[in-house]
């Protein structure tokens, strides 16, 4: 099932809770966004800061969709739990910021949260491909994290490709998530390519009408929807 996850990163801080609203549809009719995906910054892994847990947890308390924690902060064995006691849906450290990814993913399930993982663009896939079995969600970065309004990584549609070759061989129950420099665009090739969940921070944000703006991508991923029927 193709999901869109607007990022709040580049939303309007100073009004968090109606840019909240302005991405959730009306009860009943759905077609909102499908979850909030917040991106935690530390100044260490990436060399931005953004916002950590007390913000996290205001996003909680404030909306009724689902909340993913994309976790750009080193020491995540150590951060992470939090974010899942919290009540995040899922919780996605870096591969890059955890020692024990194994460990960290059952904690984070025994907390009740799913686990994700995230992968940088020059990360290979081969980093986590043993212990995927142990997580719910790849979180493929298709930009360098740290900002949002970069131009799509081209050369990570192989990427998303193997990763999308990786679950169905091994028959996973994995997502697949996508995040950076996504648009109306780039989810048509990254859709086709294998991703099935989206985050769309400046396409989403930056948009006149932002319900209209993920009723388009949606749209776009949809259509556009990888065969999994060729998959083993
Ligand atoms: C970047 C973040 C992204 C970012 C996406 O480090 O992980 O979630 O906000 O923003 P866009 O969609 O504008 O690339
Ligand atoms: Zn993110």
């Amino acid at each position: 099932m193709t999901a869109i996850h607007p990022s709040i990163l580049n939303c309007d801080i100073a009004h968090l809770a109606d840019e909240l609203d302005r991405v959730t549809g009306a009860a009943g009719a759905g077609k909102g966004a499908d979850g909030i995906h917040v991106d935690v910054m530390d100044n260490h892994f990436v060399p931005n800061l953004s916002w950590g847990l007390p913000v996290v947890e205001a996003v909680l308390a404030h909306t009724s969709l689902p909340v993913d924690a994309h976790l750009m902060i080193r020491d995540a064995d150590r951060w992470a739990p939090a974010y899942a006691e919290a009540g995040c849906q899922i919780v996605t450290p870096h591969a890059e910021a955890t020692t024990a990814p194994v460990r960290l993913a059952r904690e984070l399930h025994r907390l009740g949260a799913g686990a994700g993982i995230a992968l940088r663009p020059a990360t290979p896939l081969e980093a986590v491909a043993d212990v995927l079995g142990e997580f719910d969600l790849l979180l493929l970065m298709t930009v360098e994290p740290g900002f949002g309004g970069q131009p799509f990584i081209e050369s990570m549609l192989s990427k998303i490709r193997r990763a999308r070759e990786l679950v169905g061989a091994r028959g996973l129950n994995l997502r697949v998530q996508v995040d950076g420099g996504i648009t109306s665009q780039t989810i048509e090739r990254a859709a086709q390519a294998g991703a099935d969940v989206f985050v769309a921070g400046s396409a989403v944000y930056r948009a006149e009408d932002a319900l209209a703006a993920i009723r388009e991508l949606r749209e776009a991923a949809s259509s556009h929807r990888h065969d999994r029927s060729h998959d083993h």
